[in-house]
């Protein structure tokens, strides 16, 4: 089977001549069907720019990207997409805003407005499907944004920072609810997350990426086993690897991560 992603030898630089900045220096990255990735590196080194790369907002400079091994390089519509900031339409309601995204990827308006009446619950919004966005907090706009994304069609979901509006509270629980239904569905997912916890408590694999021009510098197969709870964080495991990151990031960059449950 293709794996569900292939970012091979992708260069991106922004501006030209003296101003020319190289964000991305040869990503090399894959998330292979069913897997759970995640991207963790400095603030502005080019995660959300590879993002962009991926689902084909921007070209890049060179390299290729395959999808289900598919050339799609510079080509929209192939991915769920969580963008960092939740892009929803200020003029619709939550429910339109998330039948139109998936009317737009091939579900049929009925059974889009029945997922989106059915889901709003169960990520703390009932009562919310005729608000308009900006009647919502900051993190209520991007929990709709990731079932947007959860909702979606497509195999590989791109999820950047889904959580970071969040209160610690609501983070955890969502933190859950996502571990909970990716075990029972196996979505190929690439998360981006400034909190090792999180990755570490989610991810299959992770990968720590260099400030720019970015680059993987180490992956980290993510050793505890299935079904996970958050038990995992009275885990000596759990903390030596939460201890071995952190200082690689450390040393890597400071300002690059987020230790909010510091034990
Ligand atoms: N369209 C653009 N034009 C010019 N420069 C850009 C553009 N998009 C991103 N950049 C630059 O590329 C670099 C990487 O930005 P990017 O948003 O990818 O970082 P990031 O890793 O997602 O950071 P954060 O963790 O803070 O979200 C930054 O220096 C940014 O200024
Ligand atoms: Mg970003």
């Amino acid at each position: 089977m293709h794996p569900a992603l292939e970012v091979r030898g992708v260069t991106k630089s922004f501006g030209s001549g003296k101003k020319t900045l190289q964000v991305l220096g040869g990503m090399e990255v894959t998330v292979r069907e069913g897997e759970f990735v995640s991207l963790i590196g400095p603030s502005g080194s080019g995660k959300t720019t590879l993002f962009q790369l991926i689902g084909g907002l921007e070209k890049p400079d060179s390299g290729e990207i395959r999808i289900g091994g598919r050339a799609v390089t510079g080509e929209r519509g192939h991915i769920a997409y969580m963008p960092q900031q939740a892009a929803l339409m200020p003029w619709r309601t939550i429910t339109d805003n998330i039948v139109l995204a998936l009317s737009i990827a091939g579900v049929p308006a009925e059974e889009a407005r029945r997922q989106s009446m059915e889901w709003l619950p169960r990520i703390g919004l009932a009562g919310y499907e005729s608000s308009y966005p900006h009647t919502l907090s900051g993190g209520m706009q991007q929990r709709v944004s990731f079932l947007r994304a959860l909702l979606a069609p497509r195999d590989l979901m791109c999820l950047d920072e889904p959580f970071g509006a969040l209160d610690a509270l609501t983070r955890l629980q969502m933190q859950q609810w996502l571990l909970s239904i990716w075990e029972a569905n196996r979505r190929s997912v690439l998360m981006v997350t400034h909190s090792i916890e999180e990755a570490l408590l989610l991810s299959d694999r992770i990968l720590v990426i260099s400030a720019s021009p970015a680059t993987v510098i180490r992956e980290v197969e993510v050793p505890f086993a299935r079904p996970r709870s958050s038990d995992l964080w009275t885990d000596p495991q759990f903390n030596r690897w939460k201890q071995e990151l952190y200082e690689l990031l450390s040393s890597n960059s400071v300002l690059s991560v987020e230790d909010e449950r510091s034990s």
